[in-house]
């Protein structure tokens, strides 16, 4: 029997991860009833509205409403005051990263372990007054709205026009006409993949839990690949071009050169070990807000083989993104930009969050050993 959607153990007649991935998964949307029964929050909205008052927190603050269009937003870091003149209607505040502020939320998030960890960017939590609404959009990324208390009012469209609002600082569609609509309440979650527009308004007061994915452009990936090439010792091959022929029309950039110059970028993204390596540079680097800062106290990394036997348990940094990728036979293991070679097995075990927090006790010298690095680093922490 193969696991059912979101369920860590086996599970009848519900959606497998399986059928998900292979009819949903950047496909159509879906709705999921009750995809987390009886869900319970760990933060309530007067968290969030904390959260958002950090200045380390990326908080928006948005009121207005469709088809008004009288949108308006504000960035945080927010005061008090703020919430308190209020409207009543019509406002929503949105905070990013609420998993990498608030950790204990990362068991959230390992419910979506059967996707690989660097496709997903963010859990953002958006806080609704009756009528908050960011307004009928497109995202270019998929998403997982889990609605997380009160009632969200969520209308998609798959054919739209895609004419947006001329002088507003939020992407809003300029008219949208709803194919499809449904009332979501605590548990219930809609997935949908990129490009699909969507609407979702607060019928009460309530809470959207959105886990948002990755889909870094040609444009990010490029612009990260040269500042990659250009910040390491080896710049890349330059361009060559012995035996060429005596040209006659010397301004012109002909077919030949041009075919060159697309090798000579070709060749970077098909280089056997540069190109991998920037890859789990880039992604475990991407979006991250903040760098982690290695510990204060360097002495839990030296008395680390007795602490876990005592019962403590590594985790990840949430600010860290700990990937790893295979090159001829041994893993490069990748910690928020950095990297370091080890065994395969030593990574798979310590870019699991699970593996690391449940079997960390009986990790090898090895593997205590580059625990050690990345704790002293920060990358790692100590509960
Ligand atoms: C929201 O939670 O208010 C908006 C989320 C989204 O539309 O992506
Ligand atoms: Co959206």
């Amino acid at each position: 029997m193969k696991p059912g959607l979101f369920s860590t153990g086996q599970c009848t007649g519900a959606l497998t991860t399986d059928d998900f991935l292979a009819t949903y998964w950047q496909k159509k949307p879906l709705l999921i009833r009750q995809a987390f029964p009886n869900f319970e929050p760990d933060l309530d909205a007067d968290d969030i509205a904390g959260l958002a008052c950090d200045e380390l927190a990326e908080a928006r603050l948005v009121t207005g409403s469709y088809p008004d269009h009288d949108w308006k937003l504000r960035h945080g870091p927010f005061a008090e005051s703020d919430f308190s003149q209020l409207p009543a209607d019509n406002w929503t505040l949105l905070v990013q990263d609420v998993e990498k502020h608030y950790p204990p939320l990362q068991d959230l998030v390992k419910r979506f372990s059967f996707l690989p960890s660097w496709r997903i960017d963010d859990l953002m939590v958006s806080v609704a007054g009756p009528g908050g609404s960011v307004g009928p959009h497109v995202d270019q990324y998929d998403v997982f709205l889990l609605q997380a208390t009160g009632t969200r009012h969520w209308q998609i469209a798959e054919s739209f026009d895609r004419e947006l609002l001329t002088d507003c600082e939020l992407n809003v569609l300029r008219t949208f006409d709803p194919e499809q609509e449904w009332e979501l309440q605590p548990g219930d979650m809609l997935y949908l993949p990129p490009g699909i527009a969507h609407h979702g308004v607060a019928l009460n007061p309530g809470m959207t839990w959105s886990l948002g994915m990755r889909a870094p452009s040609q444009a990010d990936i490029l612009l990260a690949l040269g500042e990659w090439l250009a910040g390491s010792r080896n710049e890349g091959e330059r361009y060559s071009d012995s035996g060429i022929q005596p040209v006659e029309r010397s301004g012109e950039i002909n077919a030949e050169a041009i075919r060159m110059f697309r090798e000579l970028c070709a060749s970077v993204n098909q280089s056997e070990k540069m190109f991998p390596e920037f890859l789990g540079a880039f992604l475990s680097a991407y979006r991250l807000a903040h760098q982690p800062a290695p510990p204060a106290d360097a002495s839990s990394s030296a008395d680390l083989g007795k602490a876990l036997k005592k019962g403590a348990v590594l985790r990840h940094n949430p600010w860290t993104r700990l990937l790893w990728l295979e090159l001829s036979g041994t893993a490069m293991i990748f910690a928020a930009g950095s990297s370091t070679v080890c065994s395969v097995n030593t990574a798979i075990n310590i870019c699991d969050p699970s593996r690391l927090e449940k079997a960390a006790d009986e990790f090898t010298e090895d593997e205590l050993s580059l625990c050690r690095q990345l704790l002293n680093q920060g990358h790692l922490y100590l509960d």
